[in-house]
């Protein structure tokens, strides 16, 4: 729900479903946002094909990747720490490789292998092709690093092998890169510009998810509304684009009704949307299709247009309410949830009071909740003053959280007494004997498992209870 939600997934370890003969072991984890998870699994398919299989023994490995995040000073500090931890593992095994890979690699660059002397390699997020190489330079004693960052790459040919899952729901990336420069963010640094994958690459990944028995895909960007495909290339260069590419260009709206008319036994969710970018072209593909979950994403960081301002979103808050109010219209059982910063540089208690009433007004229905961290070289760290005191970002973060967790009771309890479609994920934590699923606004719901019930199987359940994060049920 909070903060930890995104955290929590922090240092999973991805493990392949099946083995194959290789030899070499890589224990792979991957930290912070779904992109990476995602760019894991490519990561593992290039891999693969030079030898090796995942681990989740950290003492069998061969080599040991983390795929960083810098969003936050925090998850900085988590992955070395992490490094630390490989001190004596390095001394007992002199052979092992140990690298870096995503936005902590590409912010760092040489610095990491300055700083972190156990790290042999150095690899940014547009650069995983060029691993086989690298590793050879690794083999033979000497650091590696390559942080270029590229206008065109999208590993549209790659087959990820999917890690960790639970072969039911699946990542499939649309977009990289972003080019949206709101003030506070390190990821257009980090991930580069934006550019969209070829959308037959999209479909035919699709494709081999649904024949494969995945249930739930979901379509993947820093900001998917603005997906845009011309032939490829950076999405800023679309003016350049010819008469042809223009008129032919697949948008956002297009690629998902493409998919979501392959596969209309296949659940399809996206993330994230930009509410500059999202349209009602998306919405009303939204309603035309059963198959679409009915749940959008929407970060809008803030309630007040001055500190919108300042961030450089490119919207008011009395935009987004209309976007939200056409959202209402036209998807009318769609849940919203966002993500909201507290503490931005100069943010007045009354600025803060406008994200109060903000999320009053959208009713979200959850929410990823961040006191703001400086991140160095961003426009903000350049050009503002980190001036709110930590306290008061503090005290402000627990405000917005308890408006969110009154909001999502609310939420959850309307979802009670209804009857829900939804898919069987896995076995609840808390009870053996009880499923764990979700509706198609997201909301997480457990009930008691029954015969003849299995994991990928779609249920109807009827909701008799709820908490602010869970909701209760029994198979109809
Ligand atoms: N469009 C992206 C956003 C990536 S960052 C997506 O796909 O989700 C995820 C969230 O982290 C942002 O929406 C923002 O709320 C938060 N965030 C980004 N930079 C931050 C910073 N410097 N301090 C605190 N939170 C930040
Ligand atoms: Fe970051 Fe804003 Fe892009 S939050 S990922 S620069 S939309």
């Amino acid at each position: 729900m909070e903060k930890e939600f995104i955290e929590g997934r922090q240092g999973e370890v991805l493990v392949m479903e099946s083995t194959t003969q290789n030899s070499k072991k890589l224990f792979l984890e991957s930290y912070g946002c779904q992109m990476n998870f995602s760019d894991s699994e490519i990561v593992a398919s290039i891999l693969n094909e030079e030898g090796y299989n995942t681990t989740a023994q950290l003492e069998e490995a061969d080599l040991i990747l983390l795929n960083t995040c810098s969003i936050r000073e925090k998850a900085e500090q988590t992955v070395r720490k992490r490094l630390s931890q490989f001190n004596t593992l390095k001394k007992q095994k002199p052979n092992l490789t140990i690298g870096v890979l995503g936005c902590m690699a590409e912010r760092l660059k040489t610095k990491f292998l300055e700083e972190e002397h156990l790290v042999d390699l150095v690899v940014g997020p547009d650069a995983y092709r060029d691993l086989p190489n690298l590793l050879k330079d690794t083999d033979d004693g000497r650091n590696a690093i390559n942080v270029l960052l590229s206008k065109e790459e999208t590993y549209a040919d790659i087959s990820p092998i999917r890690l960790g899952g639970n072969g039911v729901t699946a990542f499939v990336s649309i977009t990289r890169g972003c080019d949206n420069m709101c003030t506070f963010c390190v990821v257009p640094f980090t991930r580069g510009r934006e550019r969209s994958r070829d959308p037959h690459s999209v479909l035919k990944e699709c494709s081999e998810l649904v024949a494969n028995g995945y249930k739930e895909i979901t379509l993947l960007g820093q900001n998917v509304d603005s997906y845009l495909w011309y032939g490829g290339g950076p999405k800023k260069d679309f003016n350049k684009a010819t008469e042809l590419q223009k008129a032919t260009a697949v948008n956002f709206a297009h690629l998902l009704d493409l998919v979501a008319t392959a596969h209309p036994d296949t659940r399809l969710r996206f993330s994230t949307s930009n509410p500059q970018d999202m349209n009602e072209d998306v919405l009303y593909v939204m309603a035309k299709h059963d198959n679409i979950c009915k749940y959008i994403h929407l970060p809008v960081q803030s309630g007040s247009t001055t500190v919108l301002e300042r961030m450089n979103r490119q919207h008011t808050r009395e935009e987004y309410m209309e976007l939200l109010d056409k959202i209402r219209e036209i998807v009318p059982d769609c849940a919203i949830s966002h993500d909201m910063i507290t503490g931005f540089c100069g943010e007045t208690e009354e600025e803060h009071r406008d994200t109060l009433s903000l999320m009053e007004y959208a009713q979200y229905d959850f929410g990823y909740m961040f006191a703001y961290s400086e991140r160095p070289g961003t426009p903000a760290h350049k050009k503002m003053e980190d001036d709110v005191p930590a306290d008061i970002k503090k005290r402000r973060l627990s405000e917005v959280i308890a408006m969110q967790q009154k909001l999502s009771l609310q939420r959850m309890n309307s979802y009670v007494g209804k009857t829900h479609k939804v898919l069987i994920e896995g076995t609840s934590k808390k009870s053996q004997d009880y499923w764990y699923g979700r509706i198609s606004q997201n909301a997480v719901v457990v009930f008691p498992k029954t015969e003849n019930t299995n994991i990928g199987d779609f249920v109807l359940v009827g909701v008799i209870d709820c908490t602010s994060a869970t909701l209760i049920g029994e198979k109809q």
